[in-house]
């Protein structure tokens, strides 16, 4: 595919990793935050920054607004006011990439989800957003295998919801280039409901397991292959 010009909302775990997979595969990336003056000041995001010295940093509005493809990854508790400081006009149009998940963590561990059943947060982003073009994936997995899934040594499964076929389409290419190599397109941005409500599973496996470096991975019987 060609190289694209990519905004990641969220310097956190996520948009840092995530940012420097799609640089990796040749993206022009610039990351989004509140304060880039002050993020650009913290120790943690500092050393990263001096690992990857062609991803970017700028206002959420900014790097929005100067991208063809807009990630976010952004807590899903300020997901939605995130991506209002973006900007609507800077959304329109464009394929959003929504990784957050509807963790509220106000009561303590284990989070609860804050949507779930009938509806879900990619939807919410969708609605606020009725011009881009929100596609939901990669939430379902720990942030170092959203870009690097060959690290387990098999292919595992990564799912796509959207009501935009080719923002889909533009999502799966950018996958395969990540190293994902099973992805199942769920249909419309309503089946986003599923890989959100995996969430709580997600939490007892990993302390099930005493780490998070696992993925789901679908296995067809011999009438599916
Ligand atoms: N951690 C994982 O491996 C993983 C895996 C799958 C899905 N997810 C989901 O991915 C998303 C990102 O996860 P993360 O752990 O990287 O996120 P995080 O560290 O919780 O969030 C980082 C971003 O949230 C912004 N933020 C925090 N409070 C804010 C506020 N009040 N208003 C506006 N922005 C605010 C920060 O802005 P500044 O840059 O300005 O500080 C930062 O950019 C979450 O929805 C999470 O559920 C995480």
């Amino acid at each position: 595919m060609e190289n694209l010009e990519i905004a990641v909302l969220g310097t956190g775990p996520v948009g840092r990793a995530v940012a420097g997979g799609l640089a990796r595969v040749g993206h022009e990336v610039t990351l989004g935050t509140r304060d880039p003056g002050g993020t650009a000041g913290r120790e943690e995001y500092a050393a990263w920054a001096a690992e990857h010295p062609g991803v970017g940093l700028a206002t959420f509005a900014q790097a929005a607004g100067g991208a063809a493809l807009v990630v976010n990854a952004a807590g899903g508790d300020v997901a939605l006011g995130v991506l209002a400081s973006a900007g609507g006009e800077n959304l329109a149009g464009k394929v959003l990439l929504d990784i957050s998940n509807p963790l509220d963590s106000s009561r303590g561990f284990p989070p609860t989800l804050f949507v779930k059943d009938d509806d879900s947060l990619a939807e919410t982003i969708q609605r606020a957003h009725p011009d881009a073009r929100v596609v939901k994936s990669l939430n379902t997995m720990n942030n170092a295998l959203m870009v690097d899934p060959q690290r387990l040594g098999e292919d595992t499964t990564v799912f796509v919801s959207g009501d935009d076929p080719d923002a889909k389409a533009v999502v799966t290419a950018l996958l395969h280039q990540l190293g994902h190599g099973d992805v199942i397109d769920l249909g419309g941005i309503e089946t986003a409901r599923g890989p959100e409500m995996w969430l709580p599973l997600w939490i007892r496996i990993n302390l099930a397991l005493g780490g998070n470096d696992f993925n789901l991975k679908i296995v067809r019987g011999p009438t599916l292959r």
